[in-house]
């Protein structure tokens, strides 16, 4: 076949000079020790990773529950992105950072001798429980395969070390299985074997299209309902997979710790390079990597994309592009997290005058979004509805902006949910999310769940209120245009009230600019 005439799809491997003769082969696979390596393992969550997936099976008792982790997506032609689990599947596993890829958690139901899938209860009428969890994956290849040396996805010459089936089992204290035995498994006792499916639909395409596959079709007729149908099944496991996490378990909130700990090394780091910053011309560019720096060393990475935005830029509310100037006489707000090797994110801000002192423009709108978290951590407690903290800061908020002359109504009129919200001009976003594996966590959980619900110890979200005075906004006062302000903390609900998770960085305007001082001394 000449060049012109062999497909495009053909041609990735034009490039390949990977070694073919038999006498490679044979050569490469001899002469190997054991391997150098231990896995770093994951041991210490498997108990609480047991308990989530105890309480999931026992909302859906006799379905088959299946969680897959994904698979590696593509960046641009043949690179990937570095993998990163699903989340529900992180969760329910307890494994991290990059792995499995291609993994499925299955939550097979448990047939109680002399009757149907047991009743739920996730012990059981006789203690027994009502799932019993296989963890369904690609094992290392050994070193005589193929695989081995010529597979850059999955070959242990290419990736490293990977794990064979019996170490994740001892590891996770979890049945494991050969990803190649998915299929008949999804599809044991499905339908008139009175097994229900469920999957997370947006993990895994191939698994998700897996499980339609083994799901009873029924009349062809009626194909659109039977598909509406899975759909709605499959939405419910993912809300309760959402809900799940809603509060988090004494692991969680350690890992929440750590995460939030090397965050705030990551703002000192940038308070020190803040002269740097004020040096280069892509000054942004200088905090957002000092940052990541200490993210990727300390953690997995960052959480989300580092907000690092200088001046007028922090009143783009997703400014992640970063390439600004950093100068003195401004402010700079940045919003960044650390991700810690389990997944668990912080989500923190600071808006940091860049020369180390506020101006009388600037601490007038830092104070002010300040007392707003401070009307929202006072609100934070059990008992109090989630969206009560918002509530509590937007008071602050409207009550300042019309002191300020900058409300075309009262502030009460403003307040009105129905007929005002003149003040969200200058704050469009909540002043609260859920925190966790995602930084944005538990976002499908339903409505009474999350933002009518009343908080719980245990539970973790943010306090972020901000006030953005965009330069070309010309109902803002002319002294406060291109000022951007957010403060944004990691609460943890206790007993009795919550904990500030990030209290180890400054929030007051004169704590701020001490912490500054003592820094760069
Ligand atoms: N960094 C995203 C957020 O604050 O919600
Ligand atoms: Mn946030
Ligand atoms: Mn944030």
């Amino acid at each position: 076949m000449d060049e012109q005439s062999q497909p495009l799809h053909e041609r990735g491997g034009n490039r390949s000079q990977r070694p073919t003769s038999e006498a490679f082969k044979r050569f490469v696979a001899e002469q190997w020790g054991p391997r150098p390596e231990t896995l770093p393992t994951v041991a210490a969550v498997a108990p609480f990773a047991a308990a989530r997936r105890t309480a999931i099976g026992a909302r859906f008792p006799g379905d088959r529950l299946v969680v897959a982790a994904g698979a590696l997506k593509v960046r641009s032609n043949d690179t990937d992105y570095r993998f990163r689990p699903h989340s529900a599947f992180a969760h329910l596993t307890g494994l991290d950072t990059d792995r499995e890829p291609d993994a499925v958690l299955v939550l097979h139901p448990v047939v109680h001798r002399g009757g149907g899938p047991s009743d739920g209860d996730d012990s059981g009428n006789d203690g027994a429980p009502s799932h019993e969890a296989v963890l369904y994956f690609r094992p290392r290849a050994e070193r005589d395969s193929e695989e081995f040396y010529a597979d850059s996805r999955y070959g242990e010459l290419w990736v490293g070390v990977r794990p064979s089936l019996e170490e994740i089992e001892a590891e996770l204290d979890l049945r494991c299985a050969h990803i190649d035995e998915l299929g008949d498994a999804l599809r044991k006792d499905v339908g008139d074997g009175g097994v229900r499916l469920r999957v997370v639909r947006d993990a895994d395409d191939t698994v998700t299209a897996e499980v339609d596959e083994a799901r009873p079709t029924g009349d062809p007729d009626d194909e659109g309902e039977v598909q509406d149908a899975a759909v709605t099944l499959d939405a419910e496991l993912t809300e309760a997979l959402s809900e799940l996490r809603l509060v988090k378990d004494e692991w969680e909130i350690e890992q929440m710790r750590a995460a939030v700990a090397a965050s705030v090394a990551g703002f000192e780091a940038i308070v020190r390079a803040l002269p740097e910053a004020v040096a280069h011309h892509r000054g942004e560019r200088v905090v957002e990597t000092t940052f990541a720096q200490i993210a990727r060393r300390e953690g997995n990475g960052t959480g989300y994309d580092t907000i690092a935005a200088a001046g007028n830029h922090a009143n783009t509310l997703h400014w992640i592009r970063n390439d600004g100037s950093v100068r003195t006489g401004e402010l700079v707000l940045v919003d960044a997290g650390v991700e810690v090797d389990s997944l668990y994110s912080a989500d923190i801000t600071r808006t940091l005058p860049v020369d180390g002192t506020f101006t009388d423009a600037q601490r007038q709108v830092y104070d002010t979004v300040c007392e707003a978290a401070d009307a929202a951590f006072a609100q934070a407690r059990p008992g109090t509805r989630f969206r009560d903290v918002h509530l509590a800061a937007m008071r602050v908020i409207a009550t300042r902006l019309a002191e300020w002359g900058m409300l075309p109504v009262s502030a009460e009129e403003s307040l009105d949910r129905e007929q005002g919200e003149q003040h969200r001009r200058w704050m469009v976003h909540g002043t609260s999310h859920h925190l966790g594996i995602d930084v944005h966590d538990c976002a499908q959980a339903r409505r009474e769940m999350y933002l009518d619900a009343e908080l719980e110890p245990g539970m973790v979200f943010t306090i972020e209120p901000g006030l953005y005075f965009r330069a070309d906004d010309l109902a803002v006062p002319e002294h406060l245009r291109g000022i951007g302000v957010r403060i944004e903390d990691d609460v943890l609900v206790t007993s009795d009230g919550c904990e500030n998770l990030s209290a180890g960085l400054p929030r007051l305007s004169h704590d701020v600019e001490s912490w500054m001082a003592a820094l760069t001394r």
